[in-house]
């Protein structure tokens, strides 16, 4: 059943990279409790543009959970109050009438704040492109099953693969590390033998354009893989170890 709410927001508002920010407050009533968040969102910016004022700046693009884009933590939750769901995903079911929500972006000396909620997730692009590219035969079409993978192999390459580089595991470790995205990008491929030809390469590689972008090591708190809104399981980062310490030996 619809219900309403009327909620007091509390936004971060920063102008640009260099600026000093702050918390400003907003009421905003009468929104839907089957809105989404984000939904939420466009009805205030609505509301300020019609009071001729500055609209909150904010990343998204598929509202579907599948693009990465929606970096917002709520109520000191990457993605909020909600397990294994992006921004995008969170319903304002979750939220009681005349709740305070406190909203604020990605909090990682690597993703230095634009405006606002928007933060720069470039180093994510950059250690992409650090991992390079995986060796294809061009020549004819090879037969479906022509390269056997186990079931168990693909599924859990297939798991690694659901990363979608949102950066919620860099916001929620206390040390700014980026091991569970590396890891599940590296882990995809390392898990098949497409993927083994430039193994020790991409884990290196994507390692050091890591520890270079000055995100922290990991100190295994888990914290990531509990707010990782695709469930990007820890053993991912076991493997990328493993990868990286038998490329590292075969030099
Ligand atoms: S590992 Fe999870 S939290 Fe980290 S970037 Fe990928 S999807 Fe987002
Ligand atoms: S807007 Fe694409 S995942 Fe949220």
């Amino acid at each position: 059943m619809e219900n309403k709410l009327n909620l007091t927001l509390k936004v971060w508002r920063q102008a640009d990279a260099k600026s000093k920010g702050r918390f400003e407050t907003y009421k905003v009533n009468d929104i839907s409790t089957e809105s989404s968040f984000l939904e939420m969102l466009d009805i205030v910016n609505n509301n300020l543009i019609h009071e001729g004022k500055e609209p909150i700046a904010f990343d998204h693009d598929c509202r579907e959970g599948i693009c990465g884009m929606c970096s917002l933590y709520i109520d000191g939750r990457a993605h909020g109050p909600d397990d294994d769901i992006t921004t995008c995903q969170l319903h304002m079911r979750k939220f009681k009438n005349g709740d305070t929500i406190t909203i604020e972006p990605w909090r990682s000396a690597a993703f230095p704040v634009i405006k606002d909620l928007v933060v720069d997730r470039q180093a994510f692009d950059k250690i992409l492109q650090a991992g390079g590219f995986v060796t294809v035969n061009t020549g004819g079409i090879p037969d479906g099953n022509a390269i056997p993978i186990s079931k168990e192999k693909a599924d859990e390459s297939m798991d690694a693969a659901s990363c979608i580089g949102c950066g919620a595991c860099v916001a929620t470790c206390k040390n700014g590390s980026a091991m569970l995205f590396v890891s599940a990008r590296v882990s995809s491929l390392a898990l098949l033998p497409q993927g083994k030809i430039e193994g020790a390469r991409r884990a290196k590689s994507m390692v050091a354009k890591m520890d270079e972008l000055g995100f922290g090591g990991c100190t295994n708190t888990g914290a990531c893989e509990a707010e990782c809104p695709k469930g990007i399981s820890i053993s991912h980062i076991a493997r990328l170890n493993r990868e990286f310490l038998c490329a590292k030996l075969a030099e």
